[in-house]
Parts: structure tokens; C-alpha cells; sequence
């Protein structure tokens, strides 16, 4: 089921992020916000990309998605992560990246963005100052993937619980952050279980600090079948980052 807007009483934009908009419905109650970033940090992202290297090292092909994936900033982020630091990046692609609001999969295939501050900072730290191999720029602020990093990422719209659906059973790495809040109690459960279904022991699903500091998701996935995985390879970053990558109990 994809976004219905005939709920959607408005719209708005908040201040502080190109695509950081916030949508209610007719009783002012917040449907979701699609607020994002390129390299969002509650990954660490040199560290995760390695790890699936190693995590994945006898997989031919890992089937890749980013479910609630906003304006694409987060899919493109992980394509150049990727990239970066893998020799072998091309069997993580293409990148399945859907959202139930067909407003932001619009933003995101158009692919414009205006960075802020953190942003620009984070680019250069993971592009290793090495902007223009990945992005057109237009002036100081906007930045437009290159055609080499969207030919990697496939948008859809779609809903969480139906593109599961989608997903084969196999060497799954299921990118699922940020927005488990915004579910129903009763369509989170289902998601944990289509999830099962889906991941063997090798799938990796990743979860966002809003996921645990709105909801204690990672609390439901301890009772519900999945075990944390460490990913980082020092003890850095904030605890949060810790508790962001899971995989089923073998
Ligand atoms: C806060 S953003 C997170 C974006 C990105 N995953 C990240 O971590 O930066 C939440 C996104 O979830 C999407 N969303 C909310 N409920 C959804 C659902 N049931 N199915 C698909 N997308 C959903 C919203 O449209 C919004 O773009």
C-alpha cells in the first residue's frame, strides 16, 4: 500500500535540509518526516562497508535494499561507500531503494541536493576529499550524483511491508532504518516476521538510532529471533551505533 495522500492535509518543509520534509494528516498528527542525509552518521561507514566484504565473502551476489529510503541520499551514500573501499562492490549491486511517498522518490530519481555543513564535511571525509568522482556540482551547495552512482540504485514506490514481499529468500542486506516508529504496532510485528522469512545466515538488517531511541527496536529484535552483530572494528562512535546491524539466530 503505498502513501495514501488523499489523508494528507499538508506538507511542509523544515527549515534545515533540502528534502527535511514533514507531512500530517487532517488532524495535524505527523505521518512521517523524511528527514535524511548523505552518510547518515549512526553507521560508520568505512567500517560497515568492510564488514560486508568479510561478511559476505563467499557470496556471488548479495541482494541489496533500502526500504523507507526518502530522497535517496542514504541508497547513494551506501553506492559510494561501496565503492570506495571494496574492490569487489559490483555484486552488492543495483541498490533496491523504494519509499511509500512518491513526492520523495521523485526527489530522490531526480537526484539535486543542497548540502549542509555536516553533510559537506561527511562527503569529503568518505569520498576521501574526492568530491568530484561521485558528484556534478552546481555551485558550493548543490550536488547531483553522477551517472555512474545512479546506475546503480533502482527507485520504487513502495510500501515496507510489501516490498518485503519482493525480496528472495537468500544473502539478503536489508537497510530498513528510520522509520520503524511510524508503523503500527501490529505492522511492525509483521515486518519482523517477513524479515525472517527472507534473511538466511549470512543477511544482514540494519536498523537507524531513531528505530531504537523512538521505539527500543532493537529490544524487540533481541525477543524476536535476531542477535546483534559488531561491526565496528574499534570501540567507536556513540553507543548507538552499536546496536544497528543484526542478523537472524542461527
Ligand atoms: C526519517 S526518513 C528515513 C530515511 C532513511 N532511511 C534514513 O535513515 O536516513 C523516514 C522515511 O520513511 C518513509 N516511510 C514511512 N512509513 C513507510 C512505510 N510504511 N513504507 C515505506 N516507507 C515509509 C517516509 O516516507 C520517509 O521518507
Amino acid at each position: 500500500m503505498n502513501l495514501n495522500l488523499s489523508t494528507i492535509k499538508y506538507a511542509q518543509k523544515l527549515p534545515f535540509c533540502a528534502n527535511d520534509r514533514e507531512v500530517l494528516d487532517s488532524d495535524n498528527k505527523v505521518v512521517h518526516r523524511n528527514s535524511t542525509k548523505f552518510f547518515r552518521d549512526d553507521i560508520i561507514w568505512d567500517d560497515f562497508t568492510l564488514f560486508l566484504d568479510e561478511n559476505f565473502k563467499d557470496s556471488k551476489k548479495v541482494n541489496s535494499y533500502c526500504i523507507a529510503c526518502s530522497d535517496g541520499s542514504e541508497p547513494y551514500s551506501l553506492a559510494i561507500a561501496l565503492k570506495t573501499n571494496l574492490k569487489n562492490a559490483d555484486k552488492f549491486f543495483p541498490i533496491n531503494a523504494s519509499d511509500y511517498d512518491e513526492y520523495i522518490v521523485n526527489e530522490a530519481k531526480n537526484g539535486v541536493y543542497t548540502t549542509t555543513y555536516d553533510e559537506k564535511n561527511a562527503i569529503r571525509r568518505f569520498t576521501r576529499d574526492n568530491k568530484h568522482k561521485y558528484f556534478d556540482c552546481d555551485g558550493p551547495d548543490i550536488i547531483k550524483p553522477k551517472d555512474s552512482i545512479k546506475k546503480e540504485v533502482n527507485f520504487t514506490i513502495n510500501d515496507a511491508l510489501s516490498e518485503i514481499d519482493n525480496i528472495p529468500y537468500g544473502d539478503n542486506l536489508i537497510m530498513c532504518r528510520n522509520f520503524w516508529p511510524y508503523l503500527s504496532s501490529d505492522d511492525k510485528n509483521k515486518l519482523i516476521e517477513k524479515l525472517k522469512e527472507k534473511m538466511n545466515h549470512n543477511s544482514l538488517l540494519v536498523i537507524g538510532s531513531f528505530d531504537q531511541g523512538g521505539i527500543m527496536l532493537d529490544r524487540l529484535l533481541d525477543v524476536s529471533g535476531f542477535e546483534n552483530v559488531e561491526y565496528t572494528r574499534n570501540d567507536r562512535g556513540s553507543e548507538m551505533v552499536h546496536y544497528n546491524v543484526w542478523k537472524k539466530h542461527s
